[in-house]
């Protein structure tokens, strides 16, 4: 047990107050490591407000959450005419139901810039691999998360949506149909499906991203922020201990952050005021429409944030698991012929390869779709394992690097893009194109990060004032 302090009988009544709360709970010890005493590097720019506006949404999300549960039903005769009802008749209710869902899209706005920061800047190298880790868990739980959500207001989209992505678990071999009317509750989605959707939604997944959120900052704040030029500010410290490359969290970051706050609560305020459906990108058209199991939309596509995964999953069929094949057994032949490995390695990779291409060879596409669709977020957590660069940051990368990550995030869009388009012949071949693509930057980055000539790492960080 810490020691008791005593404070002076004449000190202000709140010095005496927070004494009293430090001897009993560790609130200025709290306040000082993660806020007052908090170093962090000094050269942050603008890509360092997404973790902040990602807290703030989440609390968005979770307190305007709990406003529409108290009007929300959870019940497929009446789940739609309660969402209208908080539209038209609860006081402010509008407002609460347009701040949910624009911020839900604004959510994956902010996470996906977040992470893109991580890539660019090497933030998953050591020793932040836990935090990266952490995060493309809270990216899974935020997809679960959304996907679940988005069946609750019992529209067109809600129903079909979630009929066409249940159903993919069902073309898993053996425990696929059992696994699909396990989590329907039902043989096609009903009611039973909605209450056990809402009440993931509403507090099993919540409570794990609120989890996961907290490890995140844990781990960030155990090793601390790495920075723009991917520069280890705690090589070089004063004679207190303090980096000399680092300023206190708070006041510079707090008002680095609440400027970021500002100018992201205008933006935000101006799509739910004047476009909350963000022309049918928000909020689908279709979903305005009440769920109707005898009737099919012409087309069904996902919302905007699951597009990229979603083109991929279409982009496998037949014909594409030909040229899957000839990946695995090149991938193979190189690794047996050219790797440095021993004789009984080569032969359980030569093994394991012929057991795979088999299985691709039988088991339907539409599986192989679902393995792709969940590799595309899966791969996002060997990234530390994958990148070899001498350097953590882009800045000191050759320059042909920069140009691979901005073919990498036009090609995340076009997928994105094709993804909300109905299927076509040209569409198919260009996100067959892209998937290979998303992957081939993947799987080859153990090889291609290493080439090139990297530039000089500085040895304190770049910085001017402004
Ligand atoms: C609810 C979602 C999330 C929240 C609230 C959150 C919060 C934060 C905060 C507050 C920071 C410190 C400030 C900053 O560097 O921007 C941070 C850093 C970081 N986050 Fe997240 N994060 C989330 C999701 C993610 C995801 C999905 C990933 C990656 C897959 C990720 C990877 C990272 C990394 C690598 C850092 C350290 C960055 C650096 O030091 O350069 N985060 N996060």
């Amino acid at each position: 047990m810490a020691e008791f302090k005593e404070i002076s009988p004449d000190a202000p009544a709140g010095a005496k107050l927070l004494n009293w709360v430090d001897n009993r709970f560790p609130a200025s010890k709290l306040y000082n490591e993660h806020m007052g005493e908090y170093y962090a590097p000094k050269n942050f720019n603008f890509w360092y407000v997404f973790g902040s506006l990602a807290l703030l949404i989440l609390v968005i999300q979770i307190v305007t959450g709990i406003f529409l549960t108290m009007h929300y039903k959870p019940d497929a005769a009446l789940a739609f005419g309660s969402v209208e009802y908080i539209m038209r008749d609860v006081p402010w209710g509008w407002l609460i139901r347009y701040m949910h869902s624009t911020g839900a899209s604004a959510f994956f706005i902010v996470v996906y810039l977040h992470m893109f920061r991580g890539l660019m800047y090497g933030s998953y190298r050591k020793p932040r691999e836990l935090i990266w880790i952490f995060g493309c868990a809270i990216f899974l739980a935020l997809m679960a998360e959304a996907f679940m959500g988005y069946l609750l207001p019992w529209g067109q989209m809600s129903y079909w949506g979630a009929q066409v992505i249940v159903n993919l678990f069902a073309a898993i071999p053996f425990i696929g149909p059992d696994l699909a009317l396990l989590i329907r509750g039902d043989f096609v989605v009903g009611d039973a499906t909605l209450n056990r959707f809402f009440a993931f939604h509403v507090i099993a997944v919540p409570l794990v991203l609120l989890g996961l959120v907290v490890a995140h900052l844990i781990a960030l704040h155990e090793v601390g922020s790495n920075n723009p030029d991917g520069v280890e500010i705690k090589a070089h410290k004063d004679a207190k201990g303090n980096p000399l490359d680092g300023i206190p969290f708070h006041p510079y970051y707090t008002v680095h952050d609440i400027f970021a706050v500002s100018v992201f609560l205008m933006i935000f305020t101006a799509v739910i005021f004047f476009a909350p459906e963000a022309g049918g990108y928000f909020l689908e058209y279709n979903n305005f429409i009440p769920a109707d199991s005898l009737k099919t939309p012409l087309h069904i596509a996902p919302v905007w944030y699951f597009t990229p995964f979603y083109s991929m999953l279409r982009a496998i069929t037949g014909e594409m698991m030909y040229a899957l094949v000839a990946c695995v057994a090149a991938a193979a032949a190189f690794t047996v012929l050219k790797g440095r490995l021993g004789a009984f390695l080569k032969a359980a990779i030569a093994l394991v390869a012929l057991l795979l291409v088999a299985s691709m060879l039988v088991i339907d596409a539409k599986f192989w779709g679902v393995v792709v669709m969940g590799g595309a977020v899966i791969i996002l957590f060997f990234l530390p394992w994958l990148d070899n660069s001498e350097v953590k940051s882009i800045r000191y990368r050759p320059d042909w690097h920069k140009y691979l990550y901005a073919v990498f995030v036009i090609n995340f869009i076009v997928l994105g893009y094709l993804g909300i388009k109905p299927p076509s012949p040209v569409n198919e071949r260009v996100s067959q194109i892209g998937t290979l693509f998303y992957f081939g930057f993947f799987f080859l980055m153990p090889w291609w990060s290493r080439l090139g000539t990297f530039k000089p790492v500085p040895d304190r960080v770049t910085f001017a004032a402004h």
